[in-house]
């Protein structure tokens, strides 16, 4: 696996793949690699000659009070996965080259970014959809793969794909769950022992809950009976709702489309998690 720092140097890579006839996988990621980024890789391979992994701490979706300078970084170990799972070439650009001296342009995604995260995170979106489109208009990948856990985050970055006529295909690949259903994340590390013995409830919750609305009971009275069961397993709950997975709009009933989204925090860490009620 080769390694670029540079624009320049990755550009110069992806063109002699190109030349090729190579197609190209971009996985984006802020390192402190699981299994459910090594999935991301697997499903590049399968879509792509080569597949591109880039691992960038993006100060600007890290609000002033969030984990900015605790976030988990592991470099070498992050390469080794990446070798291993067989990835062809790791981008590892220094904030600089992201963000030069006097960088000013901001990518926002009006609407999708109001509900839900949005509403716990001011600028967060601002942040991803400006880095990711910019990764994106670095590598200029056929395809470029993202988790469904940030399942918010995977919608503006579809958006933003049509609407800056970015050619690349945005696939979205499964949650990767720990045994207990916890779906994993580089955050999970922050959790103590006992609050990960709790952590797969909000998973298990979410399963039910789907079950007891496909079964036909009431959207509220079923997401406020999970709430209060999640509440009293230790979790403070920032949000439970039902929506549509494309508009995110809130539903009060299980239509074509509707998937629960959770947030919530145990202890300082504040987890996230989706699931579908109805396919499309
Ligand atoms: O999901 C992430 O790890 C990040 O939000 C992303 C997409 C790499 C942008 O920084």
């Amino acid at each position: 696996m080769d390694t670029a720092r540079t624009v320049v140097a990755l550009r110069a890579k992806i063109r002699t793949w190109r030349s090729a006839g190579d197609r190209i996988a971009l996985v984006p990621t802020m390192g402190a690699l699981h299994a459910g980024h090594l999935s991301l890789i697997e499903a590049g391979k399968r879509r792509a000659h080569r597949v591109v992994a880039s691992i960038f701490v993006n100060p600007k979706q890290f609000g002033a009070n969030e984990d900015l300078d605790r976030y988990p970084r592991q470099e070498a170990r992050d390469a080794e996965l990446l070798r291993q799972a067989g990835c062809d070439l790791l981008f590892l650009p220094p904030a600089d080259a992201v963000y030069p001296a006097g960088y000013a342009t901001n990518v926002s995604v009006a609407g999708l970014d109001r509900p839900m995260e949005g509403a716990s995170r001011p600028g967060h979106f601002d942040g991803v959809a400006t880095v990711v489109t910019k990764l994106l208009l670095m590598a200029f990948p056929d395809v470029a793969i993202f988790g469904e856990k940030d399942w918010q985050q995977l919608a503006i970055i579809r958006r933003l794909a049509i609407d800056l006529n970015i050619p690349a295909e945005i696939v979205g690949a499964p949650i990767i769950r720990e045994a207990d259903g916890l779906a994993m994340s580089s955050r999970n590390a922050y959790l103590q022992p006992q609050q990960r013995a709790v952590a797969g409830a909000l998973f298990r919750t979410l399963q039910a809950a789907a079950s007891t609305i496909t079964g036909g009971a009431a959207v509220t009275d079923t997401l406020s009976a999970a709430r209060a069961g999640l509440e009293s397993a230790g979790f403070r709950v920032d949000y439970l709702l039902l929506a549509d997975e494309q508009t995110l709009q809130p539903l009060n009933q299980p239509v074509p489309g509707a998937r629960l989204f959770v947030a919530a925090k145990l202890g300082a860490t504040r987890l996230i998690d989706n699931f579908p009620v109805i396919p499309r």
